[in-house]
C-alpha cells in the first residue's frame, strides 16, 4: 500500500515532468501549522529554469491531480507548496491499511536473494559486546526482509580455523578433553583461550608443539580434527544458549565458519593468479588495489597467502563472496560487523568485483556499526576489566526487568510475570541497540534502556498494552476493530494526527531496507507511541459523543496496536498482551 508520501510524490511528479521531465518534487513532511507535507522541489526547477521560485510553484499547483486528496494546497511566494491532505482520504486510506493484516506493508515486487552475515563470533573466545551488536542488528535486518518478501540467506561466519587453533589444541590435551569441553560449554571460553595463551608464552615446547598442531590442522590430520571438533562444539552449544535467550533465528543449520571455505582457498589463489591478480611481496601473495595505502602512503596488500603458505582472513573472505554470489546465487550479500573492519571489506568486495565473482547487479555491503561503551564511555567492560559475559549480561536485563514488572503489576500471576519480565529485559536490551543509529557508539545504560518512559522497547511495549487495555476494560471484541470493518472518521487534531502517523508504517520500513539502519523503525515507533498518547488523553474512546465516534476511535486503538505489535516483532522484539 503506497504511503501519502508516496501517493503525493506520484501526484506531484506528473505536475514537475510537465515543466521538466525527472525533476523531483522532494516531498516531505511539514512541521508548519496545518499543513501535513510539503513539496520542496520547485526551488530548485526555478534555478534551473532560471525562473521565479513562487511562478514555477504557482504552475506545479495548477497542473497537480489532487482532488480528493488535499483539502489545501499553496504555493508560497519563496517556492514551498504546502499541502494538507482531505480528512475524509485520510480515514479511508486508515480503513484499508487495518483491513490488511500486514498493516499497509506491501511485498516487493522483485524479491532478491539476501545473504546476511551476522553474529559470527569466534571460536573459544567470549562473545563481547560487539557480538550483541551484530546479532541484534543482523536479526532484525533478516526479519524485516523477510516481512517484505525476499529470501534470506542467514550465514554465522563463526571465527573456527586459523593459527591460534594450533594453541587451543595443545591446551585441551594438556587439560583434558572432558574438562575442556565443559570449560567452554559453560561459557568460560576466555578463560580457556586465557589458559592456552598463557602456557603458549611459558614454554618454547608448548610453542613447537601448536606450530606442529596448525600444520596437521591444515592438511586434516583425522585425530587434530577431531580435538578440533571438540572445541567448535564445545563453543557452539554456549553460542546457541545465548541465541535462545536472545531469541533470535540463528540455529546451527546457520553456522557457515570459516573452515567451510578452506576447500575454496586454493582456488581462489589460482583464480586471482590466472587473473593476473597477484603480486609477490615479501614471500607474501597479494593483491594491489587503487585507492589504499598505508600510513606511509606505501601501497597496501591484500594479503591471500602468506610466506609461510597459511591462509588468513582475507582469503577466507574472498573464497566467501565468491561462494555466496557464484553457488548461492545472492543478489545481494549483507556485512553485519563493526565498523573497524570497512577497511577489510571494502578491499575484498572490491578484489572481488576484480576477479568476477560478483555479477553486475549483485553487490556486496558492510552493514557498519560503532561500539558499545560502560558508564566511563571506554569499551564496555566488567568492573574487574574482563569482557562481559553476554549469559550473564541476558540474565540480569531478565532479573531488572522482573523486578520492576512485579511493582509495576503485582496482580499478575508467577508464569505471566515471567514471561512478561523475558519480553522486557531482553526487549529492552535489544532495542537500546536498534534504536541508536548504528554507527554510532552508544552507552550501555540498565536504568535508560528499561525505563518506562523515553524511547525504550518498555515504553513501546506498554503503550501497545495500553492500547488493547480499552477493549478489556470495555468487554469489546477486538476483532471487528481490527479487521477494517468499522467505519473511521477523522475530525479532531488528535485523531487526525494519530491516523496520519499511522499511514507512515511502510514508509518508515522501507527506510530501514534502504540504509540497513533499524533505528528509523524505532523512531517511527516511538513517534506512534507518543501520537497515541495525545490522542488518548484528548480523545475520550468509551466515553465519545456518539456511538459513530467510539468506534472509529476503536478503530483508531486497534491500529496502533497493531502497527506497533508488527514493528516491535519485525526488530525481533516481543509485546506482552497485559503487563
Ligand atoms: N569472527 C569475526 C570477528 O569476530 C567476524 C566475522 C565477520 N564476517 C566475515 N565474513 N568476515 O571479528
Amino acid at each position: 500500500m503506497a504511503g501519502l508520501n508516496q501517493i503525493l510524490a506520484e501526484r506531484l511528479q506528473n505536475a514537475f515532468d510537465s515543466l521538466e521531465p525527472g525533476a523531483d518534487p522532494a516531498v516531505r513532511p511539514s512541521n508548519r501549522p496545518g499543513v501535513d507535507f510539503q513539496s520542496n522541489g520547485a526551488m530548485a526547477l526555478a534555478r534551473r529554469m532560471s525562473a521565479k521560485p513562487g511562478e514555477v510553484a504557482a504552475r506545479v499547483v495548477a497542473s497537480a491531480q489532487l482532488q480528493g486528496i488535499c483539502s489545501a494546497v499553496e504555493a508560497t511566494p519563496q517556492g514551498f507548496i504546502n499541502l494538507t491532505i482531505e480528512d475524509s482520504f485520510i480515514a479511508r486510506l486508515l480503513e484499508e491499511q487495518v483491513s490488511d493484516p500486514r498493516s499497509g506493508v506491501g511485498m516487493v515486487s522483485i524479491p532478491k536473494t539476501v545473504v546476511v552475515d551476522y553474529s559470527s563470533p569466534n571460536v573459544a573466545k567470549e562473545m563481547h559486546a560487539g557480538i550483541l551488536r551484530t546479532t541484534i542488528i543482523g536479526d532484525a535486518l533478516c526479519r524485516m526482509l523477510t516481512f517484505v518478501g525476499h529470501q534470506v540467506i542467514r550465514e554465522n561466519h563463526v571465527g573456527d580455523w586459523g593459527t591460534p587453533f594450533g594453541m587451543l589444541i595443545e591446551h585441551l590435551v594438556d587439560i583434558g578433553e572432558e574438562a575442556g569441553a565443559h570449560e567452554l560449554s559453560v561459557g568460560d571460553l576466555d578463560g580457556f583461550y586465557r589458559q592456552a595463551r598463557v602456557a603458549f608464552d611459558a614454554s618454547d615446547d608448548f610453542q613447537d608443539r601448536s606450530r606442529r598442531r596448525v600444520v596437521m590442522l591444515q592438511s586434516g590430520d583425522p585425530e587434530t580434527m577431531r580435538l578440533w571438533r571438540i572445541l567448535v562444539e564445545a563453543s557452539l552449544v554456549y553460542f546457541e544458549e545465548v541465541y535462545a535467550k536472545l531469541g533470535v533465528l540463528l540455529t546451527r543449520d546457520d553456522v557457515r565458519g570459516e573452515s567451510f571455505y578452506n576447500d575454496l582457498l586454493p582456488v581462489v589463489v589460482e583464480e586471482l593468479d590466472e587473473d593476473g591478480m597477484l603480486v609477490e611481496s615479501d614471500g607474501a601473495r597479494c593483491v594491489f588495489l587503487d585507492g589504499y595505502t598505508n600510513r606511509e602512503g606505501d601501497p597496501l596488500p591484500l594479503i591471500v597467502q602468506k610466506s609461510d603458505g597459511g591462509y588468513g582472513y582475507a582469503a577466507s573472505d574472498l573464497a566467501c563472496l565468491r561462494d555466496r554470489f557464484g553457488r548461492l546465487d545472492a543478489d545481494l550479500a549483507l556485512y553485519v560487523v563493526g565498523s573497524p573492519q570497512a577497511q577489510h571489506f571494502s578491499m575484498c568486495f572490491q578484489a572481488a568485483s576484480a576477479a568476477g565473482w560478483i555479477p553486475d547487479g549483485a553487490g556486496a555491503y558492510h552493514v557498519a556499526f560503532g561500539s558499545v561503551l560502560g558508564a566511563d564511555r571506554k569499551m564496555f567492560r566488567t568492573r574487574a576489566g574482563d569482557t562481559v559475559k553476554l549469559v550473564d549480561l541476558l540474565d540480569e536485563a531478565v532479573a531488572r526487568a522482573r523486578a520492576s514488572v512485579e511493582s509495576k503489576n503485582p496482580a499478575l500471576g508467577p508464569d505471566e510475570r515471567e514471561a512478561v519480565a523475558r519480553m522486557v529485559g531482553i526487549g529492552a536490551v535489544k532495542y537500546a541497540d536498534l534504536s541508536t543509529d548504528r554507527i554510532r557508539d552508544y552507552v550501555f545504560d540498565w536504568d535508560r534502556m528499561l525505563a518506562f518512559e523515553g524511547n525504550t522497547a518498555p515504553y513501546l511495549q506498554y503503550a501497545r498494552v495500553r492500547c488493547l487495555s480499552i477493549f478489556r476494560r470495555g468487554e469489546i471484541d477486538r476483532e471487528p476493530y481490527a479487521s477494517g470493518r468499522v467505519p473511521v472518521v477523522v475530525s479532531r487534531p488528535a485523531e487526525r494526527a494519530l491516523a496520519v502517523v499511522l499511514l507512515g508504517f511502510s514508509e518508515a520500513v522501507e527506510a530501514v531496507l534502504e540504509s540497513w539502519s533499524p533505528h528509523k523503525l524505532c523512531t517511527y515507533l516511538f513517534d506512534l507511541a507518543g501520537t497515541y498518547t495525545t490522542f488518548f488523553e484528548t480523545c475520550p474512546v468509551l466515553q465519545a459523543d456518539s456511538p459513530e465516534e467510539r468506534d472509529s476511535r476503536l478503530v483508531l486503538c486497534a491500529a496502533t496496536a497493531k502497527v506497533l505489535g508488527r514493528g516491535l516483532e519485525v526488530l525481533g522484539i516481543e509485546a506482552p498482551e497485559q503487563m
